[in-house]
């Protein structure tokens, strides 16, 4: 591990705006005093002080949806969820420099999603190029399988909406049967997001990952969908 990544562990325990788990087995959040919290059904009154609509990024790597999220949607509260701490760091890093308080960070796996969230508290999820894992016995690994959009459910508002980018063929399709497959709505999809002039600005926000393999890519595609 390079010293680089020790120290933004280090900072990142210290941030205000990073809840973190340790422990896969005791799916609880540290905050930035070292203290255990539990915001489930909470995070409007306890986190936000607001009852704006609560907005995940999954995977969100360096944070750049949680910050331009943020920016674009002060009348939402942001929350960006990966694994990676040092990753996280840069996003946080940058929200309390520019004091942008409708986003926070939180460093834990999705697969412990419902444990920190209540019933109908999240109402958006953006997953913006997640790994597409392409064997077909990590199949239940991708973001979009059965697996996660039941732990969605378990979260989100009934009409709660899933936004997909992404680079990779073979997770675009596998979203589109798993929609289907789960009883989910297409809202809209597009094999060639840029080819079709979104107005959206947000779809052109552009990742860390999106930039290293754009050139690599022969389109990138967009999925939206109703749980
Ligand atoms: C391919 S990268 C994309 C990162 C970012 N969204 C981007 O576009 O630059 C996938 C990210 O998802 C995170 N990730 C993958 N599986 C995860 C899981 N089960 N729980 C939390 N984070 C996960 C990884 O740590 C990684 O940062």
């Amino acid at each position: 591990m390079s010293k680089g990544k020790l120290a933004k562990f280090a900072e990142l325990k210290e941030m205000p705006n990073v809840f973190q788990n340790f422990n896969w087995h005791q799916p609880q959040l540290i905050n930035h005093l070292g203290n255990e919290v539990d915001y489930k059904n909470q995070w409007h009154e306890q986190v936000f002080g607001n009852n704006n609509p609560i907005v995940l990024e999954l995977g969100c790597g360096y944070g750049e949806y949680t910050v331009a999220m943020a920016q674009q949607m002060p009348n939402h509260n942001i929350i960006g969820i990966d694994i990676k701490g040092n990753r996280i760091h840069m996003g946080a890093q940058w929200l309390l420099e520019n004091r942008v308080n409708n986003a926070i960070f939180v460093r834990t796996s999705i697969e412990l999603l419902a444990n920190y969230f209540g019933e109908q508290e999240i109402s958006e999820i953006w997953l913006p190029f997640p790994d597409p894992f392409r064997r077909d016995s990590k199949s239940n690994r991708r973001l979009t399988s059965g697996y996660f959009i039941n732990i969605y459910r378990q979260i989100m508002e009934p009409d709660g909406i899933v936004h997909l980018k992404t680079d990779s063929t073979l997770l675009y399709e596998y979203t589109l049967e798993s929609i289907a497959e789960n009883g989910c709505t297409l809202l809209e999809e597009h094999y060639d997001l840029y080819g079709s002039n979104p107005t959206n600005a947000l779809l052109h926000v552009k990742t860390r990952y999106e930039k290293l393999n754009l050139s690599k890519a022969d389109t990138i595609k967009y999925i939206k969908f109703k749980l």
